[in-house]
């Protein structure tokens, strides 16, 4: 693994660009009411637990600052130390900047992250297309420590920041027949050198059950470690599903589309008998060239040579979305 310490040359927003003083007023008002309202008891439930995780990891502070609340989401946040930024933002998969880990840090400087657009299609009563600046003030931003665990057998313990998808979800309205939501990445090829290789049929598109995308803990993402994203981490906004696979958690959004039937998506169809629509994560079901019972935590001391970890079902969240699979042969649907 290549480890990158350099962030010089990437392209980031100003801070004036990314939060205008009356959102950023507004978040903070948000945040003081938390803790004096009623919901502050469910906060102050929190706090212990979070303690652990919210100490245990530096700020950068070198790219625009992101504000938010901590997450009132039962389950969101995992005590387990948190991956160090450096970790986190250095081994990445981001096909649409290369394949190998160290790839996207290295040439996603070239991706422009303003302006920028999200189209909100399909059957929904209110079809649209969503501003950054709207997205970023569509529901007050939260931070969730959640683990992410690649179909590779790797993970990172990462603090997200955004709020529940669910809450982009209510503004469109979806029509009773919507039954799934497909979601489009970018692909410019102006922007992405990957795009020149045939390793994926481009765009990247992924795909989630309505009911999965309505529960709290999948996340609409717009930064990390308290700033904004880094791009090669999904800027300026990807999603994250945290009891999936990684690959899951399309970045660099462009298009959210909902649908009847259920979405092609591009791991899927490049692999069908390896990555199936679900891909929930699951110790018992092995991916055909490899065991999934264990995960090598990033940046732990020892390397490729550290104890692994067993991996959890679901990724440890099963008391949160345990109930959504209630009555699936997880074997088949994987
Ligand atoms: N999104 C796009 N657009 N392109 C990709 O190649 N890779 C996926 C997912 N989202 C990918 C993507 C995979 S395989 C993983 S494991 C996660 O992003 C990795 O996210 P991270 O690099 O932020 O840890």
């Amino acid at each position: 693994m290549i480890i990158k310490t350099s962030r010089n040359g990437f392209q980031h927003p100003v801070a004036s660009e990314i939060t205008s003083r009356a959102v950023y007023l507004d978040r903070r008002r948000w945040i003081q009411n938390m803790a004096l309202g009623s919901a502050g008891l469910g906060l102050a439930a929190w706090g212990s637990r979070e303690a652990v995780a919210q100490a245990a990891y530096p700020r950068p502070g070198k790219l625009v600052p992101l504000t938010g609340g901590r997450s009132l989401v039962a389950g969101a946040t995992t005590v387990e130390a948190v991956t160090s930024y450096q970790h986190a933002s250095t081994y990445n998969n981001f096909y649409e900047f290369g394949t190998d880990k160290a790839d996207p840090a290295r040439t996603s400087g070239t991706l422009r992250t303003r302006p920028w657009t999200v189209a909100v299609e399909g059957l929904v009563q209110k079809p649209g297309t969503f501003d950054l600046d709207d997205l970023l003030k569509l529901a007050p931003m939260e931070e969730r420590v959640y683990r992410l665990r690649c179909v590779e057998g790797w993970s990172m313990v990462i603090p997200w920041m955004g709020y529940s998808l669910a809450e982009l979800i209510k503004r469109v309205e979806p029509m009773g027949s919507a039954k799934y939501m497909e979601f489009v990445t970018l692909a410019d090829q102006t922007m992405m050198p990957g795009l020149r290789s045939g390793v994926l049929d481009w765009p990247y598109v992924e795909g989630l059950r309505l009911d999965e995308a309505q529960h709290p803990l999948s996340m609409l993402v717009f930064g990390m470690y308290g700033e904004v994203l880094p791009n090669q981490n999904g800027a300026p906004v990807r999603l994250i599903v945290p009891w999936k696979y990684g690959f899951k958690s399309g970045k660099s959004l462009v298009k959210i589309r909902f649908t009847e039937k259920q979405p092609a998506t591009s791991w899927n169809l490049s692999a069908p008998q390896e990555y199936g629509f679900y891909s929930n994560v699951n110790p018992e079901v092995s991916h055909p060239r490899w065991s999934q019972a264990t995960e090598r935590r990033i940046g732990e001391e020892g390397g490729l040579l550290a104890k692994r970890r067993k991996t959890l079902m679901f990724n440890g969240y099963e008391p949160q979305v345990g109930q959504l699979y209630a009555g699936m042969d997880l074997k088949k649907f994987y």
